[in-house]
């Protein structure tokens, strides 16, 4: 079994006390439609190392599975729009860095398993671009990131060209007005263009 604590004493500064998969798996079944809707979104304001992330974005991943596992194109586009639509906030930098790395080698295990073909090099990208600005270190007491900054939250359109369109909302915003808030910052749209071969 995973172990549930690191330190007796980020238990005392930090509360940091993991949940187990069984318990995390419970609490899951308990928004089962959600959990498995790939563009249902999901923040964890206290994600540590990220035990309910990965759980929810395993449910995530077999759905895009089985609904486009004949075909490449859309697999990888519904593969994005899954990971886009998991957050994560943590005061620890260590969990923030493990829950990234947990959720990226999550999705290429599960790529691989279903594609002989390596995930293309600017899909990766792209999933490596989502989480790391999903995945963040903070405190959400505060909403603030850890340079002291207003925490923000990235919005991701991603259509069926794979064109790319990032908005930025202020969290503390979001959370005051049950997330009726205008983006503080929409970036220009980007296309992701993968080698046809890759996704064909
Ligand atoms: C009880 S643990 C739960 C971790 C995870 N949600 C789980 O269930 O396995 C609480 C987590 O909250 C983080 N934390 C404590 N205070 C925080 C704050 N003000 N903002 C963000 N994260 C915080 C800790 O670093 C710790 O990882």
């Amino acid at each position: 079994m995973t172990p549930q604590i690191k330190s007796k004493e980020r238990v005392f500064e930090h509360g940091e006390v993991f949940t187990n998969t069984r318990e995390v798996k419970a609490m899951l079944n308990m928004v089962q439609q959600e959990a498995v809707d790939i563009n249902s979104t999901f923040l964890e304001p206290a994600c540590g190392n990220g035990n309910f992330l990965a759980e929810i974005l395993m449910r995530k991943l077999k759905s895009v599975e089985q609904l486009y596992r004949n075909d490449g194109r859309l697999y990888f586009i519904n593969l994005l729009r899954a990971v886009a639509s998991i957050y994560g906030i943590d005061i620890q930098e260590d969990n923030v860095k493990e829950t990234k790395e947990r959720l990226y080698n999550l999705t290429f295990s599960r790529c691989s398993r279903l594609f002989a073909q390596k995930t293309p090099a600017e899909i990766q990208k792209a999933i490596q671009m989502i989480l790391n600005r999903n995945i963040q270190c903070g405190n959400t007491l505060t909403f603030s990131d850890s340079s002291r900054k207003p925490l923000l939250i990235s919005e991701w359109d991603i259509d069926d060209k794979l064109c790319i369109t990032q908005k930025d909302y202020d969290y503390k915003m979001m959370v005051e007005t049950g997330c009726e808030t205008n983006p503080v910052c929409v970036y220009p749209k980007i296309q992701i263009i993968p080698s046809k071969k890759q996704v064909a």
